[in-house]
């Protein structure tokens, strides 16, 4: 036994480490007695103080016993099981994981996403209006004058940001809940993952939108879904070129009406009543992912799925991770009255609740008025955003990468010419430092012609400039032929 000087680990954490390892490999047998602290201090060159408390805490342990007056033993342990009589070959005991484990196997968290890089989707505007009342109210929550509790809440949610909650979505997305129908999530992925352990048994059909959000098509093939791409169309969702080919009824659609992601379109009314009668007839549970309809130009969005729903069929999902920042991790479900006991019993099981110091401040943000300006300081600045964006790439990249002026939000799509490959498009972009998602990547069935989901909001109209400069670059790189000039010459030769 010895001790490193050179290493990190304490002296005191090497002895009782080296001891543990020594009793439990039994090369320190039962019974043994151990050199008294005297001796194991003067031979590994310790305070004699330290080697008492490295035994103490193995008495604790229970790998050795004391003995008045004749100091310390190994304590009894259970015999080593005979070593197989040829290791090496000895299989060792599977390592069992459930089927969810090997369902994740093929899912990776995404590394960390340090700095943004321009297009990378989903980053906001953190602007100093915003950090001023945020960081006020934040004060305020933590301090004696705050209805911030400090012990445990309810699963669903504080009272009064449920309520809050309510009264926007009815003002706002022309929602029809009482605030006893809201519950608290940590964001639409968290709620979209308890819908689907609410609802779903494994092998139940659920469509999804092709082309569709990732993490949704993820979260519902964790739940061991069958899932059914249905394609959509100008007006989103195709009911009706779904049931013409899909029989059985699915027991659950996930739908983007207000904005289909990626590719932007909004379900008319006439397709949303029909969703909701068919749903209702058939017996089908709608999640409506609700996601930045309130960056859309006011007084253009439709009402939500959920406020048209007279049959209980609709599962609303929103978040405040778009609206404010991606990391705040706080949404909200809206769900019909008989599924919202069983939505928080299933929520208190998995985190028991959202941080009540987040849920404090935001409350007050929404009631003191800051979330409505914030809003609509943001959709103002993302739409202007989305403006430079399409400037740039008409004046940069005309014929290489076109952005059709769309509703607002906080991505467009930049259309590649066809016959390109939107991956290797975004692969080359990539090692020009520019972040973009391959439309191919988020495809389930049908096909699409190529194009890469640009997210324009949490950039500078500065770093996209530059951005859209390295694209330039990069495609002239790989193809030979993303200069504007001979773009034109070539479109002129084409037309001739
Ligand atoms: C379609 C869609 N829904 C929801 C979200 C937000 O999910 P969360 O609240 O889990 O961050 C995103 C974010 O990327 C999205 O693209």
């Amino acid at each position: 036994m010895s001790i490193d000087r050179a290493s990190p680990t304490p002296p005191s954490r090497q002895l009782a480490e080296a001891l543990r390892q020594s009793i439990s490999e039994g090369r320190l047998p039962s019974g043994v007695r151990l050199p008294s602290s005297r001796v194991l201090a003067a031979e590994l060159g310790l305070a004699r103080s330290t080697v008492v408390t490295v035994l103490e805490q193995l008495t604790t342990e229970g790998f050795i016993v004391p003995r008045r007056g004749s100091g310390y033993f190994v304590a009894p342990l259970p015999p080593a099981a005979p070593k197989p009589a040829n290791e090496a070959t000895a299989a060792a005991p599977p390592r069992l994981l459930s089927r969810h484990a090997a369902l994740l196997r093929e899912l990776r968290p995404p590394p960390p996403r340090g700095s943004p890089r321009p297009f990378e989707l989903g980053y906001a505007e953190i602007d100093g209006r915003f950090m001023t009342s945020w960081k006020r109210l934040a004060s305020r929550a933590l301090s004696g004058r705050s209805r911030l509790p400090w012990f445990y809440g309810d699963a669903s949610g504080e009272p009064a940001l449920r309520r809050a909650v309510a009264d926007y979505l009815a003002a706002a997305r022309g929602a029809r809940c009482r605030p006893e129908q809201v519950v608290l999530t940590n964001g639409t992925q968290q709620g979209l993952s308890l819908a689907a352990r609410l609802l779903l048994d494994p092998g139940d059909a659920a469509w999804v939108e092709d082309p569709c959000y990732r993490s949704a098509y993820d979260i519902l093939r964790a739940a061991e879904a069958r899932l059914m791409p249905v394609p959509v169309d100008e007006h989103g969702l195709d009911l009706a070129s779904a049931q013409a080919v899909r029989n059985p009824a699915p027991r659950l659609v996930y739908t983007t009406p207000s904005r289909q992601y990626p590719l932007g379109m909004t379900m008319p009314l006439p397709r949303r009543i029909a969703l909701l009668e068919w749903a209702a007839r058939v017996g089908v549970w709608i999640v409506e992912d609700d996601y930045e309809s309130e960056f859309q130009p006011q007084g253009r969005t439709l009402p939500a799925l959920q406020g048209l729903d007279r049959a209980g069929r609709v599962i609303y999902l929103g978040t405040f991770s778009k609206l404010l920042f991606p990391s705040l991790r706080l949404g909200y479900a809206v769900l019909p009255e008989d599924l919202a006991e069983p939505f928080a019993a299933a929520r208190h099981l998995v985190d028991r609740q959202s941080s009540a110091l987040l849920q404090t401040i935001m409350t007050d943000f929404i009631v003191e008025g800051h979330f409505a300006r914030h809003l609509k300081r943001m959709r103002a600045l993302y739409a202007e955003r989305q403006g430079w964006l399409i400037d740039l790439l008409s004046r940069r990249l005309k014929g290489v990468l076109e952005v059709r002026p769309t509703e607002r939000g906080m991505y467009a799509i930049g259309w590649l010419p066809r016959g390109w490959s939107d991956v290797a498009a975004a692969r080359a972009l990539a090692a020009a430092d520019v972040a973009t998602v391959p439309l191919s990547s988020l495809t389930l069935a049908t096909p699409r012609p190529p194009g890469l989901v640009l997210g324009y909001t949490g950039h500078s109209p500065a770093a996209m400039a530059r951005a859209v400069e390295r694209m330039a670059a990069a495609f002239e790189r790989e193809t030979g032929l993303a200069t504007r000039q001979e773009l034109e010459l070539r479109q002129d030769h084409l037309s001739a």
